[in-house]
């Protein structure tokens, strides 16, 4: 597949044009940021790492009945992915209170939550990617109904039992993640953009140390090797 013009580029990816209207290639870049960009770092094989663990992670929700924009590996860095209008919500799930979570509403980290949580965020980097509730989003049209905002909830959730369930084989804790969905020629919610330690929270269960792009957030160093340990543990 020809790589063609790059149509964007984002904090994690660049996606290109191909020699086909419905295809794009996905390129993994080794950026990091947080904060909305604030704090910027680099690490050396880290697209690939979160290619390949993305890769493993879709294909497992496939297998299990999510649709997904992924259509193959083309190298390392690349992935071929079907072209997706993306709806313009980061969807975060969560089983265990940190973070944000902990921060606005003053919840003890580490608290297992009574239900898993699901939250609507407005993918928009000049507002710093705002809370949203539904009335927002219909207000906004940010989704067309309402029976869209139930749908990727439910998304949300059937991925979040899946991918709990899967990690917990592997002595990880999924405290909370951040997934993208698209709407396909078809008119379909897919799940698109990715599923890496830039965008979830694992915990070792046993010692609780973190596994994610918090090691680069909160400067705790070893932020490579925690990623390559969850491509070894995903893997085994
Ligand atoms: P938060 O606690 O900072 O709101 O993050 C919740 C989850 O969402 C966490 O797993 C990290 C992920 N996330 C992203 O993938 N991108 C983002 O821009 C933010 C803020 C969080
Ligand atoms: N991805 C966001 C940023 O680049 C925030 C984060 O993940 O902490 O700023």
């Amino acid at each position: 597949m020809k790589k063609g013009q790059m149509l964007y580029e984002g904090k994690g990816k660049r996606l290109y044009k191909t020699d086909n209207d419905d295809l794009l290639i996905a390129e993994f870049k080794d950026d990091l940021t947080a904060f909305n960009a604030q704090k910027k770092g680099s690490e050396e094989g880290k697209g690939a790492l979160n290619n390949k663990i993305s890769t493993q992670l879709f294909r497992l929700l496939e297998q299990n009945g999510i649709k997904t924009h992924l259509i193959d590996v083309l190298s390392d860095t690349q992935q071929l992915v079907k072209k997706v209008q993306i709806i313009p919500l980061e969807v975060v799930v969560r089983n265990i209170a940190t973070g944000s979570l902990s921060k606005r509403l003053g919840i003890t980290e580490g608290e297992i939550l009574p239900f898993t949580l699901v939250e609507l965020y407005y993918k928009n980097d000049d507002l710093g990617d705002p809370l949203v509730n539904d009335e927002h989003c219909l207000i906004m049209n940010l989704v067309k109904t309402e029976k869209d905002l139930q749908v990727l909830r439910h998304l949300g959730r059937e991925i979040n039992s899946i991918l709990f369930k899967f990690f917990e084989t592997k002595g990880l804790k999924l405290v909370d993640f951040k997934v993208e969905f698209g709407i396909d020629r078809d008119g379909n919610i897919v799940l698109a953009d990715e599923i890496s330690p830039d965008s979830c929270r694992f915990w070792d269960a046993k010692t609780n140390e973190k596994l994610d792009k918090d090691r680069f957030r909160q400067g705790l160093g070893n932020v490579k090797v925690a990623y390559e340990e969850i491509l070894r543990r995903i893997l085994s």
